[in-house]
């Protein structure tokens, strides 16, 4: 899977704002996208894509989590689809693992859509290690992808450890910690010493760790822009000690449903 490294996250945009967004994003250079059937924004962005080579750019979409089975992952992707206009997604993820997922048979329905051309290629979303290690066990689907959250204050290192060991990319969602770091002292001394902004230095701290894409969500262009910068700057190896001894437990991202992350 070629994934570029920095996509433009979409949630929670929507309408002309979300079609703006995508397309100023997609003029200064992004190619990657990322949305999902609960952001209600995949027409806007069909709309938005709709001029450039479909070759060019990687689209990721996702199954909500009330889909159980392989017959409603397919539904889903192919809804998408349509509503993308779109032939293929590059990535197509189950989106939460829920109470009513039926492993097997979903990992069935992303081999599927990979075989039959609907989707590149194909993963998960928000899988803690356990549930990710007996998805690769099933052996059924090429998991290529994990979009977890992930960010200076959350270092998801046993599962980077683990995507490592499968050859699986892991997606930062939440890369810039909703801006959290803004007050934080270590990131700005960091981000003052080379001339960049405290947010370029969160997006290169996530991406420095290995397999790692990042999503960070900008509506407007100048924040993309200096978000797309981060591709530019590399920290070295005090920067990385400094931001290594930021707590690692913050998680920003835990809805009622969310699964068991210790598992
Ligand atoms: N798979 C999942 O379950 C899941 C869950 C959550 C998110 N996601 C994906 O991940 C994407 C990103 O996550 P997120 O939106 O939760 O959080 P995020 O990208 O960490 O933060 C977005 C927030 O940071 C602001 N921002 C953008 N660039 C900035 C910069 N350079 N400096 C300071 N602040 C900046 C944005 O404001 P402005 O827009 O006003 O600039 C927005 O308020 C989502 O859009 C979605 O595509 C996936």
């Amino acid at each position: 899977m070629n994934i570029p490294l920095i996509g433009l996250g979409t949630w929670p945009l929507r309408g002309a704002e979300c079609e703006a967004a995508v397309g100023s994003a997609l003029e200064l250079g992004y190619r990657h996208i990322d949305t999902a059937e609960m952001y209600g924004n995949e027409v806007e962005i069909g709309r938005a894509i709709g001029g450039a080579p479909r070759g060019d750019l990687f689209i990721t979409s996702k199954a909500w989590w009330d889909k159980p089975d392989g017959p409603a992952i397919r539904a889903a992707c192919e809804a998408s689809l349509a509503r993308l206009r779109t032939p293929y997604l590059d990535l197509f993820l189950i989106h939460w693992p829920s109470p009513v997922l039926q492993l097997a048979s979903a990992l069935e329905g992303l081999a599927g859509l990979q075989r039959d051309g609907l989707a590149r290629a194909v993963g998960v979303a928000n899988f803690p290690p356990g549930l990710l290690r007996q998805a690769l066990a099933l052996n059924i689907a090429p998991i290529a992808c994990n979009q977890v959250e992930h960010h200076l204050y959350l270092d998801q290192s046993r599962l980077l450890e683990l995507c490592a060991a499968h050859d699986i990319v892991l997606t930062s969602y939440t890369p810039l910690a909703k801006g959290r770091f803004l007050d934080d002292a270590v990131v700005a001394r960091i981000a003052a010493r080379h001339g960049a902004t405290p947010g370029q230095v969160a997006l290169a701290w996530a991406l420095s760790r290995g397999r790692v894409a990042v999503i960070p969500k900008a509506a407007g262009r100048a924040r993309q822009a200096e978000n797309l910068g981060a591709a530019k700057l590399v920290l070295d190896a005090d920067d990385v000690t400094a931001l290594a001894a930021l707590p690692k437990d913050r998680r920003l991202v835990n809805p009622d449903f969310a699964p068991d992350w210790q598992a």
